[in-house]
């Protein structure tokens, strides 16, 4: 069973067709990447994948059920694009927010109370916001409410983990460090990960699959010869600036 199934996806806004004749299969414990050029349609198809968009034609499977009965939204975790604007008087702390994420557990995913707390002091820490804790999380910059986005994300422990460039605003340091924890959520708890990024250099050696969604979907099974592909050099026009990050 695939963790999204969707076949033959079209979705238009005002008669303008954003996404065409999209089919694509997550299975359990990949590591996508999905990349493109800015309004190519990255964020229009994860919206659509979690029933924030009505009105789309075709079908989505999430976990075998199809979006419309789909339930189990504890199962996914996601870190939208753009950070939400909070209230800056609104009356939660950092440390409430990222517990929060909790509520909607997985109980079987941890051994016992103390490793799940182990787990959200580690995220946490990750993330370099235990001293932030106390703040309320309408006050952060927006680098920081990303961090704490993040992190609510993660220790909600989903099956599957949406990511819509979740970077933006947020240090080079904590990036890296962002980067390696997730590899390991990947490789050792088996959480399967959907990555959207410009910035595809610095998870390439993480990553199983890559597509790139400008309009349509164009799959490649091989990330490491992406680069070199000439569906990426029509894409973006060129490619060089794509292999800068390499290592
Ligand atoms: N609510 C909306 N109303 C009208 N057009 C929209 C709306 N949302 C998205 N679009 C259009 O859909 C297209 C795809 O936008 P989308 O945000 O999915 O792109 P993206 O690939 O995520 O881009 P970026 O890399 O800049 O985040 C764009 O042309 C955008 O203008
Ligand atoms: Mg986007």
């Amino acid at each position: 069973m695939s963790i999204v199934d969707i076949h033959e996806l079209s979705y238009s806004i005002d008669n303008i067709t954003i996404l065409e004749n999209i089919s694509l299969q997550v299975q359990k414990g990949d590591y996508l990447a999905v990349v493109g050029p800015n309004g190519g349609g990255k964020s229009t198809l994860v919206n659509t994948i979690l029933g924030l968009n009505r009105g789309y034609k075709g079908s989505i499977k999430l976990f075998g059920d199809p979006l419309k009965e789909f339930k189990r939204w504890e199962k996914i975790g996601f870190v939208p694009q753009r950070v939400i604007e909070i209230d800056s008087k609104f009356p939660i702390t950092v440390h409430e927010t990222v517990k929060l994420g909790r509520i909607s557990s997985l109980r079987q995913f941890w051994r016992s109370h103390k490793e799940e707390n182990v787990f959200i002091d580690e995220v946490m820490e990750m993330l370099k916001i235990p001293h932030l804790k106390d703040r309320l999380i309408g006050e952060l910059s927006g680098g920081q409410k990303q961090r704490v986005m993040i992190a609510r994300a993660l220790v909600s422990k989903p099956e599957l983990l949406i990511l819509d460039e979740p970077n933006t605003g947020v240090d080079q340091e904590t990036q890296r460090e962002f980067y390696s924890f997730l590899k390991r959520l990947n490789r050792e708890k088996g959480i399967t990960i959907v990555f959207i990024t410009h910035d595809i250099g610095v998870i390439e050696d993480s990553i199983n699959s890559i597509v790139t969604v400008n309009r349509e979907l164009i799959k490649s099974n091989n990330p490491t010869t992406i680069f070199n592909c000439k569906v990426m050099r029509d894409v973006y026009g060129i490619d060089s600036h794509l292999q800068n990050h390499r290592h």
